[in-house]
């Protein structure tokens, strides 16, 4: 197997990336900085570094995603990995077996990197304990989406300069969120104060033992806040009925201007994606080009991705003998 030509120095003192929680603000630190460098890298024409140049990375995704699987597929072939992509149709998947049998079968075919999607809340941690490569969560089930909230810290810190002492206010379906939960640690972590709003059927239970100011009412939680940022009602996950109608969601806690006028002057909006336009926000707050990110933010998702791959490689041992024994 051949090797990056040089081995830069390790920023990351972790072998996966299965959340923010555990992370130390140097850790954050370190990969918004390095991602920062991947903004310059991903703005020239010669996109393509070689870091990973001889690497093998598995997106393996057992629940749909459009952006989350083309930023990881983008962000790898950029740093010269060789990048496969497996999309499982949930319904040919069963539970447990199926799972640990799958990250068996592809360890077998010595991965250094495997990015999964899974809709079960722990399934990517457990994944990680049958492999021998790096692991990267893009998203279990209600739990945690780091790569999220990596990508949401770098837009806010390159438009506001900092993270720390920020307000900003989580908005809609914290429940069924692992954005929410992966922002409200990250933003803790680098001490931003964190607001949720929502209606109390999207709120989970003993959301107050996160340390966040809990809100019912859109322009009163909205009030001095830096950040909005929304959250897609996440209807695919709702067994019950947690809202009256989509109509009267939006009319309550849809983000549009005149709830937006409760915040701060510049503050900014921001949306993970994919959006329900006139449902959790106005379409032409969502295309508002001073007062929205959203675009941005699936920008700086491909430098964060890059940044996070880069990290975790950097602790793979380079001499296949090595590699061999620590499996
Ligand atoms: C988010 C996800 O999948 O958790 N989307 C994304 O990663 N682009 C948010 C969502 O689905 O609403």
């Amino acid at each position: 197997m051949s090797s990056p030509e040089t081995s830069p120095a390790p920023i990351f003192p972790h072998r996966h990336l299965i959340g923010i929680e555990g992370l130390s603000p140097q850790d954050i630190t370190a990969l918004l900085d390095l991602a920062d460098t991947y903004v310059e890298q991903n703005r020239r024409i010669d996109k393509k570094g070689a870091v990973l140049r001889g690497r093998t990375q598995i997106n393996l995704f057992f629940e749909a995603s459009t952006r989350t699987q083309s930023s990881f597929e983008l962000a790898g072939k950029r740093l010269g990995a060789d990048v496969m992509n497996m999309s499982v149709g949930t319904s040919s998947v069963k539970k447990g077996e199926t799972l640990i049998d799958t990250a068996v079968t592809l360890n077998a075919m010595h991965p250094d990197m495997i990015v999964v999607r899974h809709q079960n809340s722990g399934a990517v941690e457990l994944l990680s304990q049958k492999v021998s490569c790096s692991v990267v969560n893009a998203g279990d089930g209600a739990h945690e989406h780091p790569t999220q909230a990596l990508l949401d810290a770098l837009t806010i810190r390159r438009r506001k300069g900092k993270l720390q002492g920020l307000r900003v206010a989580i908005c809609g379906d914290i429940l069924h969120s692992r954005v929410a939960r992966s922002n409200i640690l990250l933003l803790h972590t680098m001490g931003a104060r964190v607001r949720v709003i929502g209606p109390p059927t999207l709120m989970p239970t003993g959301i107050e033992r996160f340390g966040v100011e809990i809100f019912h009412d859109m322009k009163k939680g909205l009030e001095d806040c830096d950040i909005v940022m929304m959250l897609r009602l996440q209807l695919e996950r709702m067994a019950g009925s947690y809202v009256p109608s989509q109509r009267e969601y939006f009319r309550y806690y849809g983000l549009d201007y005149d709830k937006l006028a409760a915040a701060k002057p510049d503050a900014l909006v921001m949306h993970p994606g994919p959006m329900n336009r006139g449902v959790e926000i106005d379409s032409a707050v969502a295309d508002d080009i001073h007062r929205s990110l959203i675009r941005e933010q699936v920008e700086m998702g491909v430098a964060v991705r890059m940044a996070v791959l880069d990290a975790l490689a950097r602790n793979l041992p380079n001499d296949p003998s090595i590699a061999e024994t620590a499996k």
